[in-house]
């Protein structure tokens, strides 16, 4: 089993289950509460963690109390958080999610303490990231923070996995960098500066791939994904469920993708298992709570065979 180290943001969720998102300027009244474990850096873990993968998250956690509380749910959980950062005086990340009744979702995300997670601080654990098999990142900590990262481990030959997650532009020296690059289509065309209706689906991987990235994931949502590297290509449809709540389905497939990679299964197999495991969490309220375990996965694999690859 190979060794995944996820570097990333951990937030506190709160989240409101609306019928319609607000106008500016509007109170409206809200149908649930909850209050979950959050952060696509945080979510990516814990879902490569759930779905059997041998991991390592690194974050940064203010010294308050939804900082302790993590800590303390990640160590319930079994997920190793042992070279984190815990920062005095600056407040946890936090994240105030709207759903409304479709399952799609607003975020205001205040990363306090996930913004003190510095390139010099990724520099005094290299031997972690030298150690690793699969280095998963996403945007929600500094840039400069995942560029060194990137660059430490393609020095030391570590896969990097990188969704960029939110959606922003990447230098040519952080995408040189990059084994599999995890993009949905804002994602894409943000990197691309072009147009999904411009170029195709098919012509934007094709975009990213000329610049130097190894094999793009572009995931579609409702529509599946498309994966393509210089030896393969595959689109994959998604499977059709009710829909509770988008947050983190596109974190639960990064997860399972490195879950599965790090088992050494093929590209088809990893694709699968990962639509699967996003496809369960969308019928799930909340991040870290509507990620599913492997044996669900696996079951759902089992009871689920009407899956079309195009
Ligand atoms: O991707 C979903 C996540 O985005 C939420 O858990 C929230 O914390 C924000 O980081």
């Amino acid at each position: 089993m190979k060794k995944i180290v996820v570097i990333g943001s951990s937030n506190t969720d709160l989240i409101a289950k609306v019928k319609n998102f607000p106008e500016p300027g509007e109170t409206i009244v809200g149908t649930e509460y909850m209050e979950a474990m959050g952060g696509k850096g945080a979510n990516q873990a814990m879902a490569a963690h759930k779905l059997g993968g041998n991991v390592q998250f690194i974050t940064s956690l203010g010294s308050d109390s939804n900082g302790k509380s993590a800590l303390a749910y990640y160590k319930k959980e079994g997920l190793n958080v042992s070279s984190s950062l815990i920062v005095d005086g600056v407040a946890s990340g936090t994240a105030i999610i709207l759903v409304d009744e479709h399952g799609e979702n607003c975020i205001v995300i205040t990363p306090g303490a996930n913004n003190k997670l510095s390139s010099a601080y990724i520099s005094g654990i290299e031997n972690i990231i030298e150690e690793a098999d699969i280095l998963l990142l996403q945007m929600e900590i500094p840039y400069d923070t995942v560029k060194k990262a990137c660059v430490l481990a393609k020095k030391h030959q570590t896969q990097v996995i990188l969704n960029v997650a939110p959606a922003m532009q990447l230098d040519n020296e952080i995408l040189s960098t990059v084994d599999v690059l995890v993009v949905n289509e804002t994602e894409a065309e943000t990197i691309c500066m072009a147009k999904i209706e411009n170029v195709g689906k098919e012509g934007i991987v094709d975009l990213l791939l000329e610049k130097g990235v190894d094999t793009v994931v572009l995931t579609l949502g409702r529509n599946g994904c498309f994966f393509k590297n210089k030896e393969e290509s595959l689109c994959l449809s998604a499977y059709d469920v009710e829909t509770i709540d988008t947050t983190a389905a596109g974190d639960t497939f990064c997860g399972a993708l490195a879950a599965e990679l790090g088992r050494g299964n093929s590209w088809e197999e990893a694709l699968k298992f990962s639509t699967a495991a996003s496809a369960i969490c969308v019928t799930r309220m909340g991040a870290q709570p509507s990620i599913p375990t492997e044996k669900e996965v696996r079951d759902y694999l089992k009871k689920n065979m009407a899956y079309t690859l195009r």
